[in-house]
């Protein structure tokens, strides 16, 4: 039987009120229409008290008066809280002089602190740039709600910063942009080895190296078609035939792939032959870690290489490519995008296949999704279940994930749209056009409608969830039943 929860009276700014025990005194407050100011607060994640600025007196029933954090104290019974006393405007005074004095230039403290009298620091300011408040709310959303884990707090004192294990590109960053759009100051250090795209974040990837017509589902494109290989490969098998021309060509030297390891298991590797490519093919739906491979190629001194990622690692590739860019502006990055709906994690989709399927994941030849099913063939005999019932195993972010159809690629590939054994092809630049120059393959139409159905899918799902975090108009979902994954036409 679940405990009642018992409800407490207390009084906020002399006014009674009655408040469900466990609550904050911020909350309680809010229910009154009462606004007391918050930086490292939000309602969809665990309170971290860093900021102070939330600060209200109270009165306890001993008579004791103090200061305290309204967003983490939770309410008493009989207490008395004051939320724009004498003290507590002081208090915020003092914090917002101090926070002033550590973000001078950030628009958000200095209209705060304008709000409180304070126009200029009167602490001295260490580095008149910095732009980050120490609040965490970018870590407990990547931590929390995301569960990406990408960035963390490191170092301590004045020394305390954001950022992604050794300083090092995040491996774990999906790039869904939750920390940027959470952070109060948006703080450039989020763009630094985390990738974050955000609107204006996109607009320069398509800018700098995509190169056709701008689609709000599908991403900028220049022609879009199916196509079939005489590579037997997942579909169409021309992620693989784009790869072994390319390097046939000389366009790249070295390419990221992805191959199994133990079971299904699968690793991101350097292909420097057509050997390595083709022992590659066939798709792992698992997500897998690429972009440390990529700086270290290029601090081996390779300058041309391609890879082939989901839209997750692709967004941290082209960011990556921004940043080495300067350093290195030989560096040629061809990008083969592979579609992506959802990925898992290999041990729970082990555990998941034991459990509902009776198989062993590891002993698969392939495995498929189609029509909403996750289809896994051991010796020639098909075992299928909806791709729902593994949902448990899916990887943490994906569903923050808003692309389909991997919109920053060179040339993207997948299966939706076109029927069995074929490759849907969407080419985004120049490098991409050059990608199938003499390449020899069956064509046919796409269909772009069923394409665009399941693309606003994902859109809609990763927006819905963006919504625990910044509230926005929620467009109607379209049924799942009609979007199924990877649908093929
Ligand atoms: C996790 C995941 C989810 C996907 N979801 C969809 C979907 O919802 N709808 C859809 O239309 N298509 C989806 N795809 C893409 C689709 O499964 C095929 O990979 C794509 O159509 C290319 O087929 P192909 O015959 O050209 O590939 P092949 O010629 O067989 O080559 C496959 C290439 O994919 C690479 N690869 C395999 N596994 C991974 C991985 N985990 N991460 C990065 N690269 C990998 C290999 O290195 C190889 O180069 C997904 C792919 C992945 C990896
Ligand atoms: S972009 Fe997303 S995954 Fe990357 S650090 Fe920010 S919240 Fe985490
Ligand atoms: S849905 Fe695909 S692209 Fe997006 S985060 Fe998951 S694995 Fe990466
Ligand atoms: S909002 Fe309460 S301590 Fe920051």
């Amino acid at each position: 039987m679940e405990a009642e929860i018992r409800e407490v009276t207390l009084k906020i700014d002399d006014k009674e009120v009655k408040a469900k025990e466990g609550t904050s005194i911020l909350q309680a407050a809010k229910t009154m229409g009462i606004d007391i100011p918050t930086l490292c607060y939000h309602k969809a994640l665990s309170t971290f008290g860093s900021c102070r600025l939330c600060s209200v007196e109270i009165i306890d029933k001993t008579g004791r008066k103090r200061i305290v954090t309204s967003c983490n104290y939770p309410v008493q019974e009989g207490l008395t809280v004051y939320t724009k006393s004498e003290k507590v405007i002081k208090t915020r005074r003092v914090l917002l002089d101090l926070l002033l004095s550590r973000c001078p230039k950030v628009p958000k403290i200095k209209e705060l602190a304008l709000e409180y009298g304070v126009q200029a620091p009167s602490f001295s300011v260490a580095n008149e740039n910095e732009d980050c408040i120490l609040c965490g709310l970018c870590t407990r959303v990547c931590g929390e709600l995301v569960g990406a884990h990408a960035i963390d707090f490191a170092k301590s004192g004045v020394e305390r910063e954001v950022t992604a294990p050794y300083h090092e590109f995040s491996n774990d960053c999906i790039g869904c942009g939750a920390c940027a759009l959470i952070c109060p100051t948006n703080s450039r250090r989020l763009r630094i080895n985390t990738y974050p795209v955000l609107e204006e974040d996109a607009k320069k990837i398509n800018d700098q190296f995509l190169k056709g017509t701008f689609d709000e589902n599908l991403g900028v494109s220049s022609g879009m078609f199916g196509a079939k290989t005489n590579i037997k490969g997942q579909d169409g098998g021309m992620a693989t035939a784009l790869l072994v021309s390319g390097m046939q060509r000389g366009l790249f030297d070295s390419a990221i792939v992805v191959q199994r390891t133990e079971g299904y298991n699968a690793e991101a590797v350097v292909a420097e032959n057509v050997d390595d490519i083709v022992k590659a093919k066939g798709t792992k739906y698992l997500r897998v870690h690429m972009l440390s491979l990529l700086t270290d190629l290029v601090a081996k001194g390779k300058r041309k290489i391609a890879l082939v990622g989901t839209p997750c690692e692709v967004r941290g590739a082209r960011k990556i490519q921004q940043a080495l860019l300067g350093e290195h502006p030989d560096l040629q990055l061809t990008i083969i995008g592979l579609f992506c709906f959802e990925a898992f994690n290999h041990d729970e989709l082990k555990e998941a296949a034991q459990k509902l399927m009776n198989i062993d994941i590891d002993s698969v030849d392939k495995t498929q999704i189609t029509k909403g099913k996750f289809i896994a063939t051991i010796n020639g005999t098909d075992h299928t279940i909806s791709v729902r019932e593994l949902s448990a195993a899916q990887t943490h972010g994906c569903e923050f994930c808003d692309d389909l159809t991997n919109k920053f690629a060179d040339i993207s590939v997948g299966s939706v749209g076109t029927p069995d054994s074929f490759s849907t092809v969407i080419v985004r630049s120049d490098i991409g056009s050059k990608l199938l120059e003499g390449l020899e393959y069956t064509k046919l139409d796409v269909n772009k409608e069923e394409l665009i159905k399941i693309a606003t899918f994902k859109k809609s799902r990763a927006k819905k969830n963006f919504a625990k975090i910044v509230p926005s108009e929620i467009p109607s979902q379209p049924s799942v039943a009609s979007c199924s994954p990877t649908a093929k036409s």
